[in-house]
């Protein structure tokens, strides 16, 4: 089959990921006073977080029995475009996909769901509500900058996302990491025995949030898992943390920008100071508690329905 074009631009960027947690309430707390983002909307026992940026809400959190990714968002440049990466993901094989319609949740628009071939759930939006007071501020995420998945599948996880969304491969490491805009990437594919969830990345204003941040979580039990460094692929400052329901979560600052001229790196072109896992030689590696939650988190099964 022919497959359906894409004009470059019709996938704009992560919007934000959907979790499942046992205790929603206990969540939406720390997600607002630790870790500083704010409540857009509340329905039907689900909280709906924004950053500072402009996007309805980065980070939704809903009821279900266990931790869980839910789905995983990104946002499209318009309705057309949502229609053409529809035919797209349809003719690259995705094994499920719903029709393209409005989206019944707080921040509305109009999307589709469908299953990558390792059944992550993902949604395509355009056309959702935007806040018009945007602006970066000190201490508060500003959105959600990448999602790392693990995958036992890695090149054939990254070239699905390409095919069938549009996305580029930036760099490969350890990990095989994707973009969509002109941020370094906003997902990447590490090596797994399954398809679960890595980590998530917020980015902040700077590196002085990004060291503020670390002293909140640390005084509410979550000291830095690993960093403070800068990352290779991407150039970006890196603190990880192992949060409630051991959700693996991140603070960034500094995510490179990348244009059509940028050469894409091998494994090989990446060495860190000996004993060190970043570029300033600073940090050492993971902790082995981070280590072992960033393999817990599975994905729900089927399309994601809100
Ligand atoms: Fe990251």
């Amino acid at each position: 089959m022919k497959m359906p074009s894409l004009l470059t631009g019709d996938v704009t960027g992560l919007r934000g990921v959907d979790l499942g947690v046992r205790d929603v309430a206990m969540h939406a707390r720390f997600y607002t006073d630790v870790w500083r983002l704010a409540v857009a909307a509340e329905r039907d026992g689900s909280v709906y977080l924004r950053g500072s940026g402009a996007r309805h809400h980065i980070l939704a959190l809903h009821p279900r029995n266990g931790p869980a990714l839910l789905c995983i968002n990104l946002a499209a440049a318009d309705r057309e475009a949502v229609d053409r990466l529809h035919a797209r993901v349809t003719a690259a094989g995705a094994p499920r996909i719903g029709a393209p319609g409005p989206i019944a949740e707080p921040g509305g628009g109009y999307g589709f769901a469908f299953l990558d071939p390792e059944g992550r759930s993902v949604r395509v939006i355009a056309e959702d509500a935007r806040h018009a007071d945007a602006h970066s501020l000190p201490d508060r995420p500003e959105k959600i900058t990448h999602v790392v998945l693990n995958t036992p599948r890695q090149e054939d996880a990254a070239a699905f996302w390409v095919k069938a969304l549009g996305f580029q491969v930036s760099d490969r490491s350890l990990l095989t990491f994707i973009r969509c805009n002109a941020d370094h990437h906003s997902i990447a594919f590490h090596p797994g025995e399954s398809a679960t969830l890595h980590h998530i990345a917020f980015e902040m204003d700077g590196i002085d949030s990004v060291m503020r941040g670390a002293a909140r979580m640390r005084d509410a039990g979550h000291p830095i898992a690993w960093g403070p460094g800068r990352h290779g692929p991407g150039n970006n400052v890196f603190a990880y943390f192992v949060g409630p329901d051991d959700f693996v979560i991140e603070y960034t600052a500094e995510v490179g920008k990348v244009d059509q001229n940028h050469r894409v790196s091998e494994p090989t072109d990446w060495a860190y100071p000996p004993g060190h896992s970043d570029l300033w030689g600073v940090t050492p590696p993971p902790s082995d508690r981070m280590k072992a939650a960033q393999k817990k988190i599975g994905f729900a099964q089927g399309l994601f329905h809100p």
